[in-house]
């Protein structure tokens, strides 16, 4: 194997000595091909490799770092990650206001806790929120020694030499202060952002989200030389001198900050009013679109500094200040198709297809129309949805988008409906295998959903199965995604999950075909064999299974601890599963579980009616069983013969014992139950696992630790997680022994909330939930 393709740790001394040789000479070459300014002819990802592998091959032999060596040459960054800072003074965050009312409340209270009367009011500034990530810079006798993120608010990362590369940022100051700290956002210009992604995507990278993933990307690499490579600019926003050299006022702090060199916002605006304040509000979200850079509100700040003492801090957000958040952005755009999705229980979801549209912090092109009822512009209860009007392929549509809240068509301009413009005909039969289409109405999820019949037959529900099978939070196959499914399961080799373990048997046909080889062939199949004793709470996750999202399998393979165990406790409720007769004396309008049970006790006394069809014969008494409830009974079975015959009916096709206690499960609960009783009954499904079991075996489940911090928790995962994903964040609370929740309430004990948080981060600042940051969470689960 050639020397460049070797492990670090696998080079002799002589080879690594001309790699470290060659990789210094070459990031000179690129390094210089970027200042120089012309096009850089790598990608930063490709540049980074060459910086990763010559710090690796260093790190082998200490011995033979050159002189010209790339890592001195930037001052090195520590490639485990940033050092830990503790700021000074922590940084806050903001209240938030969403209407007039909560800034005219937020005013009285400065008043109240200042004893003003109702018509003195202090002096606020305006500024604009800029969409970013804050940073601090210290600077020690006015030089430029120190720059760190915002963190957690009391401890942030050593970002000084990243920071250093922002051309807005000065390195030196005049001032006399010994120790002088500006803090302020960190972001990227629109027009940058999108440059950027343009290229990231021509080269084949993952574009950024949005310019402020894009800036809090660009902002925390461990390569301070790819940072530099990133537009990044920076606005001041407030400073911190232990001299207290600085004006009086805010305002007028900012204007030195702007002397001193640091980039203030053009856009403020001093406010005596609560009326000017809500002037200066919408000025800005009426220009909001012509700025460079975006913005997602407006902060208010009491002006002055000695007022802004008195008011303080209350749970590290200021009373003196507070953001009011712009609404939604919206945009308009074209619906330029329909299509539609079949999943994989078969649900046929309409997905509309938009031309490219910016929107909220980002480019949205596909939006879900939910079901039939959206589109004809029926909302889930019924209403009116759009003021009624339908969608059709070519209107002109509005699309909203707030936070990490996904994109939505709010209206439709009736005025650009161009005439060719048809309403839009739900289709009968599946799109992708021709069964009918069903129409179930499901409690809790919106409106009807039409479900293909096709089962298993219906190749889409087959493949997405499939995939969902393989996936990352399921069976986790490395080499084995949408793509190969598919064309495994056309060319018919794998059509269950069972055969994906057999899929050796094709080995030498794989071979030959297209983008296989020997090596990514024996790896693949290598990674198969890798995971034939998954977790037992994986392996059932896998299986699809409505209602048995990887939180329920967690609580399921926890309880039951072995598959074995499970699966007999499954089979036993399929046995003890109620009856037809009981469900439609479920169905019978009137009568509640408590009336059911009691009829139900009361069966076997129960006697047909005396008398003949034309005499109204007068209902038994029975406790707990209303005359209206008999009414329903009645009605439901036609006459009271008939509901005495179905209560008779009912009693001995009641649920059993087994069937409940699967439901009782603290975190499965009686429809999660249902599906997995559902699932076990079909014997075309237990076939296809006990073939599958031959090939698999699930592992025990570790018992819960209950030592640990989070164990018994509810936890929402919200934001960006920047040292490991939120499905990583997520499994490891299940596994410690939390319960993962996506939304937050009052039941919600603990919030981890990363950069871009919006809607879930406020609902748990206003429930007063605990939130932690990623480094925080990351310290209680390990
Ligand atoms: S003042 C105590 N001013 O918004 C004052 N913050 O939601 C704390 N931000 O962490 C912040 N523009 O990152 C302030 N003009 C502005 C701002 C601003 C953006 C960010 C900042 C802060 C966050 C709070």
């Amino acid at each position: 194997m050639p020397a460049d393709q070797k492990a670090a740790k696998y080079l002799t001394r002589k080879e690594a000595a001309l790699e470290l040789k060659r990789l210094a000479a070459e990031i000179a070459r690129h390094d210089k091909l970027y200042h120089r300014g012309d096009a850089p002819i790598i990608t930063d990802a490709e540049y980074d490799k060459l910086r990763q592998r010559n710090l690796e091959i260093e790190a082998h032999f200490p011995q033979l770092v050159r002189r010209d060596s790339p890592t001195t040459n930037v001052g090195a960054a520590p490639l485990a990650g940033f050092k830990k800072v503790q700021h000074e003074e922590p940084m806050l965050s903001l209240d938030n206001a969403f209407d007039d009312e909560d800034v005219a409340a937020f005013v009285r209270r400065v008043q109240r806790f200042l004893s003003l009367g109702p018509s003195e009011i202090p002096e606020f500034i305006a500024e604009p929120k800029i969409d970013g990530l804050s940073a601090s810079l210290i600077y020690e006798r006015g030089k430029f020694v120190r720059g760190a993120t915002r963190g957690d608010g009391t401890i942030g990362e050593d970002v000084t030499q990243n920071l250093a590369t922002i051309e807005d940022i000065p390195k030196g100051i005049q001032t006399s202060s010994p120790s002088f700290e500006v803090r302020g956002e960190v972001y990227m210009e629109l027009a940058a952002f999108h440059e950027m992604n343009e290229h990231a995507q021509r080269v084949g990278e993952q574009p950024y989200v949005n310019p402020r993933n894009a800036a809090a990307g660009s902002l925390r690499q461990l390569n301070p030389q790819v940072t530099a490579r990133r537009p990044l600019r920076f606005y001041a926003w407030g400073w911190r001198d232990v001299s207290d050299l600085m004006p009086a006022t805010h305002y007028d702090g900012l204007m030195q900050l702007k002397d001193l060199g640091f980039p203030v916002s053009g856009l403020i605006a001093r406010c005596q009013t609560v009326d000017h304040l809500l002037d200066a509000y919408n000025v800005l979200l009426k220009n909001r679109s012509q700025l460079n850079h975006e913005i997602d509100g407006v902060v208010y700040k009491v002006n002055n500094r000695v007022l802004q003492k008195r008011l303080g801090v209350v749970s590290r957000r200021p009373r003196w200040a507070i953001a009011h958040k712009f609404p939604a952005e919206q945009r308009q755009t074209t619906l330029e198709g329909i299509d539609i999705q079949v999943g994989r229980t078969g649900a046929l979801t309409p997905v509309g297809r938009l031309a490219p549209v910016f929107v909220g912090g980002v480019t949205v092109t596909n939006v879900t129309l939910h079901n039939a009822d959206y589109i004809r512009g029926v909302g889930a209860d019924g209403a009116a949805i759009r003021g009624g009007k339908d969608l059709r392929v070519g209107d002109t549509v509005v699309v909203q988008r707030a936070g990490d809240v996904i994109p939505q068509i709010v209206d439709v301009i009736l005025e650009k409906r161009p005439k060719s413009a048809r309403k839009y005909h739900f289709p009968e039969t599946c799109p992708r295998c021709g069964s009918a289409v069903a129409r179930e109405l499901e409690p809790g999820e919106e409106g009807v959903i039409a479900r293909c019949t096709g089962g298993l037959n219906c190749p889409a529900q087959a493949v997405e199965r499939l995939i969902h099978f393989v996936s990352r939070r399921a069976m986790d196959i490395e080499g084995l995604g949408a793509k190969q499914i598919e064309e495994f399961y056309e060319l018919g080799w794998v059509k269950e999950p069972a055969d994906i373990f057999r899929l050796a048997d094709h080995r030498d046909e794989l071979m030959t075909r297209e983008g296989y080889g020997e090596k990514s062939v024996t790896n693949l199949l290598a990674s198969i064999d890798a995971r034939r004793a998954p977790d037992f709470s994986r392996f059932l996750f896998a299986l699809g299974i409505r209602d048995i999202g990887e939180t329920t399998a967690g609580v399921i393979a926890r309880h039951f601890s072995s598959w074995d165990a499970f699966e007999q406790a499954v089979r036993a409720a399929v046995k003890a599963r109620p009856g037809e007769a009981y469900e439609a004396l479920t169905r019978a309008p009137g009568v509640g579980d408590g009336a059911r049970a009691n009829l139900l006790a009361a069966a076997h006394e129960l006697k047909a009616p005396k008398g003949d069809l034309f005499e109204e014969a007068e209902p038994p008494k029975i406790k707990g069983v209303s005359a209206k409830a008999w009414d329903g009974l009645i009605a439901a079975f036609g006459s009271l013969g008939e509901a005495i015959a179905a209560i008779k009916a009912a009693a001995k096709h009641a649920p059993g014992e087994d069937y409940l206690e699967l439901g009782r499960i603290n975190g499965v609960g009686p429809v999660a139950a249902d599906h997995l009783v559902d699932f076990f009954a079909e014997k075309h499904n237990t076939d296809a696992l006990k073939r599958l079991l031959k090939e698999v075996t699930p592992r025990d489940e570790a018992k819960v630790a209950t030592s640990s911090k989070v164990a018994g928790l509810t936890i929402v995962f919200t934001g960006t997680l920047e040292q490991m994903t939120r499905d990583e964040a997520k499994a490891r609370a299940i596994a410690l022994g939390a319960k993962v929740s996506g939304s937050v309430s009052k039941n919600t004990n603990l919030v981890v909330a990363g950069p871009g948080a919006g809607s879930k981060l406020a609902e748990a600042e206003k429930l007063g939930v605990e939130v932690i940051d990623e480094n925080e969470w990351i310290k209680r689960s390990s």
